[in-house]
């Protein structure tokens, strides 16, 4: 059985006040113990939303990383220093660091690895154009980048500590959500990657979210399908509808 994950993605929002004052209230109002829930805000609130998320059943995530330990990397974190201030999970491989910051999937995975080095989860985002759907380009845009986003990472690893994200890009920020069917298809489909390459004890226990566009509105329905064990969250996680997308039963 996999635990459910609901993550929110602040992206580049929230001044550490505003971060701590929406925290401390929505916390309380977050009571699920069968699902994992994580915040992701900026790299500026990680220390102040520690402390405060010391006692309650919300974990801690970034945005970002860089993967080497230390040195002369201007403007870089590293993961030895997120997981001093307690983070245990950290998105990679987001669109929009893919598409604005020309991130591959090389950099990605050895961002993942890195993270998994001083045990954070790695969030490992994928996703395909509207183009790419179009041209039903789609499934093999999601391998190649599960493939090699993933490469040289341990089965143990990948059964216990890494996330996948399908977030199509057209779905991101944009109102338009994938179809339940949709987001169901593909996260199967990345399932059966990783029952391919790896094996079903690996693909049983992975836990593939949706990402674009949940809201409270459609929360339940992608959250109750198969193969879609929780959802990365934009938008919809800066308000208090994220209370009712943890909730979703
Ligand atoms: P959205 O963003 O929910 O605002 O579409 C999701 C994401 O980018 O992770």
């Amino acid at each position: 059985m996999r635990k459910k994950i609901i993550a929110g993605n602040w992206k580049m929002n929230n001044l550490v006040n505003e971060a701590e004052f929406f925290v401390n209230d929505i916390k309380d109002r977050i009571n699920v113990n069968d699902v994992d829930v994580v915040i992701c805000p900026n790299y500026l609130c990680l220390d102040r939303l520690s402390g405060i998320l010391e006692d309650t059943n919300i974990h801690l995530g970034a945005q970002n990383v860089y993967y080497e330990d230390n040195g002369a990397y201007t403007g870089e974190v590293s993961a030895k220093m997120l997981s001093a201030i307690n983070v245990e999970y950290c998105i990679v491989g987001h669109s929009e660091r893919r598409i604005l910051f020309e991130e591959t999937n090389k950099i990605t995975n050895m961002k993942a690895k890195k993270l998994l080095e001083v045990g954070i989860s790695p969030i490992v985002c994928v996703g395909e154009t509207l183009e790419e759907r179009n041209s039903k380009k789609m499934f093999e845009v999601i391998e190649e980048q599960v493939i090699n986003s993933l490469d040289g990472i341990c089965e143990e690893s990948l059964k216990k500590n890494v996330v996948i994200a399908y977030e199509p890009i057209w779905a991101i920020g944009t109102g338009i959500t994938a179809t339940s069917e949709q987001a169901e298809e593909m996260c199967k489909f990345i399932r059966d990657i990783i029952t391919n390459k790896y094996s079903k004890d690996v693909s049983d226990n992975i836990r593939i979210l949706y990402g674009g566009s949940v809201k409270k509105e459609n929360a339940k329905e992608i959250l109750t399908m198969e193969n879609i064990d929780g959802a990365l969250v934009g938008g919809a996680s800066l308000k208090n509808d994220f209370v009712a997308i943890v909730n979703y039963d």
